[in-house]
């Protein structure tokens, strides 16, 4: 280490892109450290995000199989019966094992774990409890909490007006729940617990659920989860909402103004997105500033204004996936080690974990219009649905399809969505290919194994071509 400094390098918070920052810059020969405040490693991701909420979502989709008859279709007649407890003590499981897993990881890279919140003393010292630790270099990856909603008070212990983290925790399946933001967090909560028995209704500020992702893609979700029984209100705002005992009445209003409605339940799930947390870590103290919506906003390299104060993932621009944050991590772990890391946010896929998996990549079909001057005749789309996948056929899976979004004139990819069983795991082949710049007709002549849910990607590129052979 630089003899001025404790440290080389110094990152605040543990999460995907802290703890991946971390390992990165101790694999580079710099001597590092990070600062977490919570009991264990890794984050929001780990302890109350995609982990502990994929392996709910993974137990109900069993349970669900077994309760709505896609089993005995299969030939399997099966009478389930819900274990929470277990089902609970398997997530907890889950997160144990792979938050303990990052912790042997800083073992073994000889990162040093500085338990506690850091603040900030001036560019190169931060307080982290009673110790005073100082760095040449310093990351701040402090990510980001529930964006609360004026009037309403989340109590995750009372299970009745909860965020995502209560609403992993439930003790008991709500007969009733309201999930306030038809986004991410909404319909992959809402998912488990409709799963698991509770009437769900998801109230949507705006006139579609998923806003960001393909105008194609949001309707024909829609249509899947009504079809799976959860409800939607639309164009609708929650101005409050009031609690007596375990009973939660919600105020509703048209988002576009006019009489207002009240709807009761026992459970309210406040999903309306996430911001970033920099409160309490003294950015004063560096005369660093957040933006309108509170980010830390860096150059392409993960500069700060400030020298010497770097910053990545959820606290910073662009969207809060824990892979975007895992990326910089390494990228800003390699540009302070005098390297080039470059995070390409042109490709960063993004999936919702519902079933079928929705999953998309680049630009949707509205974006790839407006960068072409509005010209949809320089825009080429081809769609192929998954009742014409022998596999998604064979599986009983018939919803969704997949769509390839290239500019007309060079046949680039400019971005590919898809609504599958596994379209996360399918989106990966698109990423990989715009990556490489490929054309469609590089994925339609590619050769994919038959028969995967994979092909489907292949025939939507035939189909920019003009030329599926399934439909
Ligand atoms: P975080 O993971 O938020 O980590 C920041 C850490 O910094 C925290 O542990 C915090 O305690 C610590 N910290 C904050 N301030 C200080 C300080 N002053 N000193 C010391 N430590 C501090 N993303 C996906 O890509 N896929 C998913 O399936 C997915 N599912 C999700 C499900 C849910 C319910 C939620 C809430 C989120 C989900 N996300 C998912 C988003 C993902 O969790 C975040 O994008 C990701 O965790 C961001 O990583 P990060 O390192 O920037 O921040
Ligand atoms: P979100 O931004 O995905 O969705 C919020 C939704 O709430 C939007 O549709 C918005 O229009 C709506 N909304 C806002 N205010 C409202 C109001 N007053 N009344 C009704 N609706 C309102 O945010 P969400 O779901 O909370 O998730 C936060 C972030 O966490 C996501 O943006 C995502 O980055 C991350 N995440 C990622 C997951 C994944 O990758 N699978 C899973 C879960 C979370």
């Amino acid at each position: 280490a630089d003899h001025n400094y404790d440290y080389d390098v110094l990152v605040i918070g543990a999460g995907p892109g802290g703890y991946v920052a971390a390992i990165r810059a101790a694999q580079l020969g710099l001597k590092t450290a990070c600062a977490e405040g919570r009991e264990t490693l890794g984050g929001t991701c780990l302890n109350v995000g995609c982990i502990p909420s994929k392996a709910m979502l993974h137990a109900s989709e069993y349970f669900d199989a077994a309760k709505n008859g896609a089993m005995k279709e299969l030939g399997i007649d099966v009478e389930p019966k819900l274990n929470l407890d277990q089902m609970h003590a398997q997530r907890r499981d889950a997160v144990k094992g792979l938050t303990g897993g990052i912790e042997f990881l800083f073992k073994k890279n000889k990162v040093d774990w500085k338990k506690g919140y850091a603040t900030f003393q001036d560019a190169h010292t931060v307080k982290v409890g009673d110790e005073t630790v100082t760095a040449k270099d310093i990351v701040i990856a402090t990510g980001s909490s529930v964006t609360p909603l004026p009037g309403v008070e989340i109590d995750n212990d009372k299970h009745v007006v909860v965020d995502s983290t209560g609403a992993l925790e439930l003790p008991k399946v709500p007969k009733k729940m309201v999930v306030i933001g038809g986004g991410v967090i909404g319909l992959e909560l809402g998912s488990v617990w409709r799963r698991l028995g509770a009437e769900v209704v998801c109230v949507e500020f705006l006139d579609e659920i998923l806003p960001g992702m393909d105008g194609d893609i949001r309707k024909e979700a829609r249509k899947i989860f009504k079809k799976q029984g959860i409800e939607f209100k639309l164009g609708t705002k929650v101005t409050g909402v009031s609690v007596k005992g375990k009973t939660a009445t919600l105020t509703l209003e048209p988002a576009a103004g006019g009489d207002a409605e009240t709807m009761e339940a026992d459970c309210v799930l406040v999903s309306i997105g996430r911001k970033p947390n920099t409160d309490g870590l003294g950015l004063d103290a560096i005369g660093l500033e957040t933006n309108k919506r509170g980010q830390i906003e860096t150059d392409h390299d993960f500069r700060t204004k400030v020298d010497g104060v770097w910053a990545i993932g959820d606290c910073v621009p662009g969207p809060m996936l824990a892979h975007k944050a895992e990326d910089e991590g390494i990228a800003v772990a390699e540009n302070i080690a005098g390297q080039t890391g470059i995070v390409n946010h042109d490709v960063i896929p993004s999936v919702v974990y519902t079933w079928p998996e929705i999953a998309g990549v680049g630009l949707t079909t509205e974006q790839a219009i407006e960068k072409m001057g509005g010209d949809k005749s320089k825009v080429k789309v081809g769609k192929f649905p998954m009742l014409g996948n022998s596999r998604a056929k064979t599986n009983h899976e018939p919803d969704g399809f997949v769509k390839v979004i290239a500019e007309a004139e060079s046949d680039r990819v400019l971005g590919v969505w898809a609504i599958a069983v596994p379209a996360g795991t399918m989106i990966a082949e698109a990423a990989l290919g715009m990556e490489f710049g490929a054309t469609s007709e590089d994925i339609a002549y590619t050769c994919h194994a038959h028969p995967t849910h994979s092909e489907a990607m292949k025939e939507a590129a035939m189909a920019v071509q003009g030329k599926p052979i399934h439909v």
